[in-house]
Order: C-alpha cells, then structure tokens, then sequence
C-alpha cells in the first residue's frame, strides 16, 4: 500500500477550510492507504502561542479529527512532538535545505508579516520540518488543501539534494494530492484570503466548533455581490465571494458547482445562504457531538495518541537510523 502523511497545527480550532480542503479527504484513505495523520505541535510553536493551552488544543485538534472520521485503529495517528524523528530529521535538512530556497516561500512571507526580523528562525525553516514529517515515514502521498502545493515542491528539493549530496536513492519523491472544488476555501469577509484558523476576525471563518446560530449568523453576513447567483459555473468568473459559497455548498453536499446551481442559479443570495447555512449545521452537528462524547474523556483520547506514536516509531526509527549513517553520524 502506498503510505499517505499529513499534518494539522493545533493553533486553534479547525475551520471548514481544514476540513473541507485536507480532514475529510484524509478519511476515505484509512482504507485504501497506509495512512499516518499528525498533530504537528513543533509547527504550533514557531509563531506566537500559549504554553498554557497548547497541551489542550493538542488533545481538542486530535478529537475532533477523531470525530471527523479518522479512526486511530485504522490510521496512525499522533502528536509530532512525541516521535522525535520529526526534530532529528529536520535538523539534518535545515543543513541540505539552501537559504535561496526558503527566502522563496510565499507562506513565510505572509506570517511573519511587515516585522520580518521579528519572526522565529523556526517559522523560516517551517518547511524543512514540514519535509521532514513526510519524508521520516517515506510516505509518497500528501492529501492538503492548494496552500501547502510551494512547500511540497520544496520537501521534493530537499529529498533530491539529500540523495545526492549522500550518493543513495534514499528518499523518494513526493506527489501532493490536492482534491475538490473546496481545495481553497476563502475568508467570508474577503474573497481574495484563504479562511485561516489564525485569522483576527472570527467573523472570516467557521469553526468546527460553531453551533447553528452562529453558523446561521457569519453565512448571513458573508460578504457578497449584490448580483443574484449565475445560472451556471462560467458565471462565477470574477465574482470570487459567490464562487467560494457555491463552492462551500457543493462541497457539503457532495456535488459539483454546476450541480447547485442548476438548483439555485437566479437566486438572490439572501435566499441562498439560509441553504446554505442549514446544511453546514446538519453536516456539522454530528461532529461537534462525537467531538464533545470524545473530550468527556481525555484521558482516552491521550491514550489513543500514546499508541499512535508508538506505531509512528516503529516506522520512523529504522528509517532515521538509515538517514545518520548515511549523513556519517557515528553509531549510537
Ligand atoms: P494547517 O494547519 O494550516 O492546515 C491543515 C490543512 O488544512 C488545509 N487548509 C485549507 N484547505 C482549504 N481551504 C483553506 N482555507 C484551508 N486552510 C487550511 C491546509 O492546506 C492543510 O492541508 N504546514 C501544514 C501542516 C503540516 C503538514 C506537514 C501538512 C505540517 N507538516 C506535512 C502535510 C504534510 C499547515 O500549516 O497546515
């Protein structure tokens, strides 16, 4: 089976762009992959965080991939700083990776904002982390949403550089899978910004954690055209706010654009988004549920991630003790 890997930052809750654009596309491949699914918690901490709340939002991010459809029988599924491959490797390619290479993220660029000299030197070697997560298991296939396409490019980089730079065939190369109309699900306030855990505004985003009213209130007051909806797809052209709503409904009930507006298309929007919002709140409710039974019993959840990181080991270890030897590391 081809081995799946992808991560998420417990950096708060997670919003319908997590889970329309990576958490529900990493469900179906439990079954047809060996699939390994992390908490990435060394990412959490290169911009600024609570000490005092990032173990809680740790454990809430795996529940709620838990209650999402992720089964840690099925899956590997842990917490990235409990499998200290992911450090270890990292380090080893903050020194293959080339300065020229990471001064050219966009995502860099974007999160360490204006004061760039106030940016962590961890959030500049992000994506060397990033490499290392994937390429600690050998997974070939990463399901993200379309923001994390530059810095797989790099992961594939690093892997060709390191197999060079050490003569071996080592690390193989990596295929971004990057699926359905919600790949890139946009902020309600601004169609131009991806919707964004960290965002200010908790009006730009759904939480996986919203109930119906304030679900019903941040669609309402989505910002939009004041033309009513296109009779078909071609018609979203340019009119971003409408493309990503019809976006989001198509993507809930599983249908293509074309296929709500055939049902919608001549609408005006105030119409459209009661619709809308009434079936994110169906499709959402359920989760919040399971999410909510999972985290009356932590200690459960913590245990499930503890097996997880065991399983993770067992495949990342052999695999780092082979990535040493190679770089020259004296045995331990
Ligand atoms: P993170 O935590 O920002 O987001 C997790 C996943 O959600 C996707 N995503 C979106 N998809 C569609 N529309 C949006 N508005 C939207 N916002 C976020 C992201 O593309 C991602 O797939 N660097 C990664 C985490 C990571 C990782 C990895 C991923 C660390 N190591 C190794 C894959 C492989 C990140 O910050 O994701």
């Amino acid at each position: 089976k081809q081995r799946v890997f992808s991560g998420i930052q417990p950096s708060g809750v997670p919003t319908l762009g997590n889970y329309l654009g990576a958490i529900r596309n990493w469900v179906p491949l439990q079954d047809t992959h060996d699939a390994i699914y992390c908490v990435v918690d060394l990412h959490a901490i290169t911009q600024p965080f609570d000490p005092k709340q990032l173990a809680a939002q740790t454990r809430e991010m795996a529940a709620a991939l838990i209650a999402c459809g992720l089964d840690p029988e099925r899956c590997v599924l842990f917490v990235q700083s409990h499998v200290h491959a992911h450090a270890r490797l990292a380090w080893i390619f903050n020194c293959v990776a080339r300065l020229g290479w990471l001064n050219r993220m966009t995502q860099f660029k974007d999160k360490a904002g204006k004061d760039r000299e106030a940016a962590s030197s961890g959030l500049y070697v992000y994506p060397n982390l990033m490499a290392a997560d994937i390429l600690a298991y050998h997974a070939t296939l990463v399901p993200v949403g379309d923001d994390q396409k530059q810095h797989l490019e790099l992961a594939n980089d690093i892997a060709q550089k390191f197999n060079h730079d050490f003569g071996a065939e080592f690390f193989p190369a990596i295929e971004p899978l990057i699926q359905g109309v919600a790949a890139r699900v946009m902020s309600l306030r601004d169609g131009t910004k991806k919707m964004s855990k960290s965002d200010a505004s908790d009006q730009s985003r759904i939480n996986l954690t919203d109930d119906a009213d304030a679900v019903a209130l941040k669609i309402r007051r989505a910002r939009t055209d004041p033309e009513p909806l296109p009779e078909s797809a071609a018609g979203l052209e340019g009119r971003a706010e409408a493309r990503n709503l019809v976006g989001i409904l198509a993507a809930v009930a599983g249908a293509t654009p074309e296929a709500v507006l055939r049902d919608h298309g001549g609408k005006g929007f105030s119409e459209f988004k009661e619709v809308l919002a009434e079936a994110l709140v169906a499709h959402l409710t359920p989760i919040q549920a399971e999410m909510k039974r999972l985290l009356g019993d932590p200690g459960a959840v913590d245990a499930a991630l503890r097996l997880g990181a065991e399983r993770a080991r067992a495949v990342a270890d052999p695999i780092m003790t082979e990535a040493e030897r190679l770089v020259g590391f004296l045995p331990r």
